[in-house]
């Protein structure tokens, strides 16, 4: 009997697909535990289903969540400490397979050194994972240093010519992060038997690149690893989770959105872990105010200190603003008051936008989002990308005004997010492309397990 031992990057947007990856499994009969840090299996009250949640150690169990900004050391240290008591406890459980986070090799090792098959996870799109993979292998040169705006490579494997700042910024070794390199490229050089990759992606999303993908191994998409709404005329109601929230959502912006007019409001996040700071801050104020709709803001509880309060005193007084430092965010994208996203489109956050209608408004910051973001314009119609000033480094207030507005107004992007939310929802469906995949992954592990 199967039994899976699953390992997501400890942080919010690698655990929710693995949570939820989890209950699909557990929907078809096959058991599985999720592995976390001690501090989050301490903090964290996981609504997982019979799903299991494990505990390694990272180095850090009394630090908290680990910060954006030590990132590199954070990463060594979860390697270091975290081999050691993954195979503690690979040898104290009956785990038949290891499902890791492809950014995270070092467990396949480990479970390797025990014997145990593994198979790498990618939450990231099936395009990133194509640019990192063929510039590993030698198949694509990574753009040279400079400033070179403007020029792009050819197109390749599926997917348009890029310009530098599109690629994911974890192939520049000069980039933020440089720690995150080395794994970000070596993520499928080397797998175990069976060559399994899983993608939370879905095929009818992705196909051209995927295509491409399927020539080197064996690479299944099995999302969107996202709990998704019925039917567009459901008028369903129900609230959405992954299942664990690393942070407390504030539900009081639901009150507060059931008390405006449908798609009236923006909402605004850049996901769990960016800081986008002051300036930016100041512009996306100023561009929000201007385009003269009501919106709601996640700023966390770290970078509240930079936002500029007296520029939004006015309006949350008056109750056409109101920020939050953390949201139910599928609750608020499912809401029908809310129109347009801006959001730096992070792979989770894009896929929630698709899967809930909410057409994008992309500011995209750093690693794959601004591949994410040329995707969303381009090939799924589903928003538009604002311009960055690569001079002042932010997005100015003009295009956050102009690109709120463009998305609020624009029933083609809507239109096209209903698309893809009814085509996502197709593939996880029994019989569907990514519910198939699951099917035959499933098939593996009880086969070889015996
Ligand atoms: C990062 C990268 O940015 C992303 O591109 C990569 O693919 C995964 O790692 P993050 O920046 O946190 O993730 O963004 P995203 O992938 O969008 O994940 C954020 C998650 O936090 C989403 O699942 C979202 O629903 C959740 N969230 C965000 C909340 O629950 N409440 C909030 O207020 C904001």
């Amino acid at each position: 009997m199967a039994n899976v031992l699953l390992v997501p990057y400890p942080c919010q947007s690698h655990i929710n697909p693995m949570l939820q990856f989890a209950k699909r499994l557990a929907s078809k009969g096959v058991p599985a535990a999720l592995v976390v840090t001690r501090f989050i299996a301490r903090t964290v009250r996981f609504d997982a289903g019979p799903m299991r949640v494990e505990s390694i150690f990272d180095g850090h169990d009394e630090g908290g969540l680990p910060s954006a900004a030590r990132v590199g050391e954070y990463v060594e240290r979860l390697e270091s400490s975290g081999s050691a008591s993954l195979a503690a406890l690979i040898e104290e459980g009956h785990f038949t397979h290891v499902v890791y986070d492809s950014f995270m090799h070092w467990v396949a090792r480990t479970a390797w050194g025990l014997g145990l098959p593994t198979v790498p996870f990618s939450t990231q799109s099936c395009a990133a994972s194509t640019v990192y993979y063929y510039i590993n292998s030698g198949l694509l040169d990574a753009p040279p240093p400079g400033d070179n705006a403007g020029v792009r490579s050819e197109p390749f494997a599926g997917l348009p010519g890029l310009e530098r700042w599109e690629f994911p910024s974890f192939v520049f070794h000069d980039a933020p992060y440089p720690a995150l390199t080395a794994p970000a490229l070596a993520q499928f050089a080397d797998r175990d038997v069976g060559d399994w990759v899983l993608v939370n992606s879905f095929d009818e999303l992705e196909y051209e690149v995927l295509d491409g993908l399927k020539r080197h191994f064996k690479v299944r998409t099995i999302g969107p690893c996202v709990p998704l709404p019925a039917a567009d005329d459901s008028g369903d109601v129900d609230r959405f989770t992954y299942g664990a929230n690393l942070l407390d959502p504030e539900d009081t912006c639901i009150k507060w959105l059931d008390a405006r007019s449908s798609r009236s409001v923006v909402y605004v996040s850049f996901g769990s872990n960016a800081s986008i700071g002051a300036s930016q801050m100041e512009e996306l104020a100023r561009g929000l105010l201007a385009a003269g709709k009501q919106f709601l803001w996640v700023v966390r509880a770290g970078e509240e200190a930079q936002l500029p309060r007296h520029l939004l005193d006015a309006a949350t007084a008056s109750g056409d603003a109101l920020v939050v430092r953390w949201s139910p965010q599928l609750d608020v994208l499912a809401h029908r008051a809310v129109g347009c996203f801006v959001t730096h489109c992070g792979w989770n956050s894009t896929l929630e936008a698709l899967g809930f209608r909410v057409p994008m408004a992309a500011l995209p910051l750093w690693t794959d989002q601004p591949i994410n973001a040329r995707l969303i314009e381009e090939a799924w119609g589903a928003g538009v990308r604002a311009r960055r000033d690569a001079s002042a480094g932010v997005f100015p207030r003009g295009e956050i005004e102009q690109c709120a507005r463009a998305v609020m107004e624009d029933e083609d992007g809507r239109a096209a997010a209903r698309r893809w939310s009814e085509a996502a929802r197709a593939a996880v469906a029994p019989g569907g492309s990514s519910d198939q995949n699951l099917d035959e992954f499933v098939d593996y592990p009880r086969a070889s397990a015996g």
